[in-house]
């Protein structure tokens, strides 16, 4: 399938979860079985060369487990706040209609791995540079994030690479 096709299959909802936000729901794209393997497959070949991946809760799982499953690397999940049973380490950070909180075990990763992030979607980049700030901190080498989704108006690709990453997405 092409970028083009895959595109069709993401639904835009107007107004949701705020007045002026365009959301893009990857719902309909997940629920197209050939369209959601042609966008693990795309993702797949972003982060190539990856000694791991991770994937924030809870749409980056989806996609993030798996690029991981497909590459035979570890997945290394970035939950929200309270869910994980271990000593954490998190970072507060902002969304385009809210705040939030990000948390990880800081032993899942290995020092100097490789991590690339995967994620549905790069908004403002609050997400992604929470988890690159979180894995860093962990001993992790952050080159790479690979999205389904940019919304490069909202300044997160930007963002992103001026934490020197290289950042791929499948659409915008
Ligand atoms: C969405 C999306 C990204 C993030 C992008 O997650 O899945 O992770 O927002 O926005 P940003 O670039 O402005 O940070 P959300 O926090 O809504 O949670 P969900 O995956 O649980 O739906
Ligand atoms: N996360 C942040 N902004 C979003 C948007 N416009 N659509 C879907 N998910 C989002």
């Amino acid at each position: 399938m092409t970028p083009d096709e895959i595109k069709a299959l993401v639904r835009t909802i107007p107004d949701f979860p705020k007045t002026g936000i365009q959301f893009r729901d990857i719902t309909t794209l997940l629920g197209h079985g050939r369209g959601f393997a042609a966008t693990v497959e795309w993702l797949t070949q972003a982060v190539a060369g990856a000694e791991a991946i991770a994937g924030m809760e809870a749409r980056g799982f989806i996609f993030g487990a798996a690029v991981a499953a497909r590459l035979e690397l570890p997945f290394l999940p970035i939950r929200k706040p309270g869910k994980l049973p271990c000593e954490v380490i998190g970072v507060e950070y902002e969304l385009e209609y809210g705040l939030d909180r990000l948390e990880m075990d800081p032993a899942a990763v290995g020092a100097g791995q490789h991590v690339a992030i995967v994620d549905d979607l790069l908004a403002t980049g609050g997400t992604a540079v929470a988890a690159t700030e979180l894995l860093r901190k962990a001993g992790a080498r952050v080159d790479r994030a690979a999205f389904v989704i940019d919304l490069p108006d909202l300044g997160g690709n930007a963002r992103l690479a001026s934490q020197s990453l290289d950042v791929r997405a499948l659409m915008a």
